[in-house]
């Protein structure tokens, strides 16, 4: 495994779209690796391909507290919303930065495993979130361009 490169606002590959998988392979097993392993160091929930500058639809997400419940999403597609929360949201790609932004409380997602098989994931609150956000970046959507009504980037401290 290895780290990755974590693109910024700035580069324009954050505003392409993705394209499906169509290989289960090994190259796609050491990108998810590679992902896994940048999310985690990076503290992030949730990272996207084209934030490492991959443009294929793949997402990693782990947003327990424990740093346990980590799961790939390839293909990933939105299949039901319900209900709405309003939050403040941040991105790996936008260091330094939050907004608020509402979205759907319950998500249901179906995606493909590293093997290509179908799976079907239902988030609620911050998980449903992030589904809507990493899936978002497959489609070069940031989720600045999603703010309230009335509302802007605003500074949070990096460091914790
Ligand atoms: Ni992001």
């Amino acid at each position: 495994m290895a780290l990755r490169n974590i693109r910024t606002e700035e580069d324009s590959v954050l505003r392409k779209t993705s394209r499906p998988v169509t290989d289960f392979n090994e190259r796609l097993w050491d990108l998810l690796d590679d992902m896994k392993e940048t999310m985690y160091k990076s503290g992030g929930v949730g990272l996207a391909a084209p934030q490492v500058g991959i443009l294929r639809r793949v997402v990693v997400m782990d947003v327990s507290e424990d740093r346990n419940e980590y799961i790939e999403l390839i293909n990933p597609e939105i299949t039901e919303v319900e209900g709405s929360q309003t939050g403040a949201e941040g991105c790996l790609s936008l260091p330094g930065l939050c907004g608020v932004v509402t979205r759907p409380n319950v998500v249901k997602v179906k995606a493909q495993n590293r093997e290509g098989k179908w799976c079907l994931y239902k988030g609620e609150g911050l998980k449903a979130r992030c589904f809507c956000h990493e899936i978002d970046h497959l489609d070069g959507i940031l989720y600045k361009d999603k703010l309230d009504e009335g509302e802007t980037l605003f500074r949070v401290d990096a460091e914790e």
